[in-house]
Formats: structure tokens, C-alpha cells, sequence
């Protein structure tokens, strides 16, 4: 009789928004699943699993991810970025101000991927045309919004002044704009 052979455990050390988490898991189990799972960062979510809706997007040296995909063993000893290192305590980041100040999140599954992969989009191209924020988002899936909020926010975040940027401020902007 032959049993099932179980998935050998390994020892990683990740390093997510600036803190070490020793984890034992499997090397191909996602890290997704790890940060979720073993680390208790649930910002993430498990959508498609198939690379197919940015739910889980993260960024890993900097670069856009999509957690799902990438098995934990390669994404040791890197620096991961995770939707829960952006405010800085009670300060939201400003694209998630901005996702709030233009109503860009309803169930809020979607908005941790999205916002990640904005923040991605921005820290590489400062001043996005409305084509480009749309090609950035294109692996990014939203069933609620109908993704006009999105852009907006994203657009708004890229042009306020991160100090500056508040919910007025953004608010007139769109105001002006109607
Ligand atoms: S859960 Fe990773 S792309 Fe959908
Ligand atoms: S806000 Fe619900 S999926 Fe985007």
C-alpha cells in the first residue's frame, strides 16, 4: 500500500514591509497563501489563484506580482511590499486617500490589488496619461465600480502633492473637472 507523500516543510525568512516573518512551508506553496496564511497580512486576497485578477497584487523589490504565482522559495530574502505597509500609523498613504476621497472601493475586494498596482504605476511614471493608468490596471479586476472611480483616484493621487493631498483637495479637483 503506498500512502501520500507529504509536502516537505521548509524554513524562509521574508522580509514584508520592513519586518522579518520566519515561516515553515512548502517551497511552491504561493506566497499569496503564505502572507495570508502564515504571516496574518490579509490585505491580499485569493481571487482567481490563476493570475487572472490582480487581487493579490504585492511588490517584491519594487517590482508589481501577483502573489498567486509566485512560489514563496523565490521571493525569500527579498524585500516584499504588502497593502498593510503603506499607511504610515493613522496617515493613509495618499493613493489610499485618494481611493477613498473618489468612492473608488465599494465591497473592497479588488482595492488592495488595485491600489498596489497603482502605487507600481506610480512610482515608474510619476504623471500617467488615462490611457496608461488604464493599460496599468488592465490585469486588475473589479466587479463593482465600474472602474471610472479607479482611474479618477489614481489620476487624482498622481497629481496632488503627497502632503497636500486630502480628501478637499481631491474633491474640488473632481468637482472642477464635472
Ligand atoms: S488571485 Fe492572483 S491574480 Fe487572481
Ligand atoms: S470594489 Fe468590489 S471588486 Fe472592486
Amino acid at each position: 500500500m503506498t500512502s501520500t507523500p507529504k509536502r516537505a516543510l521548509h524554513h524562509f525568512s521574508l522580509s514584508v514591509n520592513g519586518s522579518q516573518y520566519d515561516v515553515l512551508a512548502p517551497p511552491l506553496m504561493p506566497l499569496s497563501e503564505v502572507l495570508r496564511e502564515k504571516c496574518g497580512l490579509r490585505g491580499l486576497k485569493h481571487g482567481c489563484q490563476q493570475g487572472g485578477c490582480g487581487a493579490c497584487s504585492v511588490q517584491v523589490d519594487g517590482q508589481l506580482v501577483l502573489a498567486c504565482l509566485l512560489p514563496v522559495a523565490r521571493a525569500a530574502d527579498k524585500s516584499i511590499e504588502t497593502i498593510e505597509g503603506l499607511a504610515d500609523g493613522e496617515k493613509l498613504h495618499p493613493i489610499q486617500e485618494a481611493f477613498v476621497a473618489c468612492y473608488a472601493t465599494q465591497c473592497g475586494f479588488c482595492t488592495a490589488g488595485m491600489i498596489m498596482a497603482s502605487k507600481a504605476l506610480l512610482e515608474s511614471n510619476p504623471a500617467p496619461s488615462r490611457e496608461e493608468v488604464l493599460v496599468a490596471l488592465s490585469g486588475n479586476a473589479c466587479r463593482c465600480t465600474g472602474y471610472l472611480a479607479i482611474v479618477e483616484a489614481v489620476l487624482a493621487a498622481a497629481q496632488a502633492k503627497s502632503p497636500e493631498l486630502t480628501k478637499s483637495s481631491i474633491a474640488q479637483k473632481l468637482t472642477l473637472k464635472n
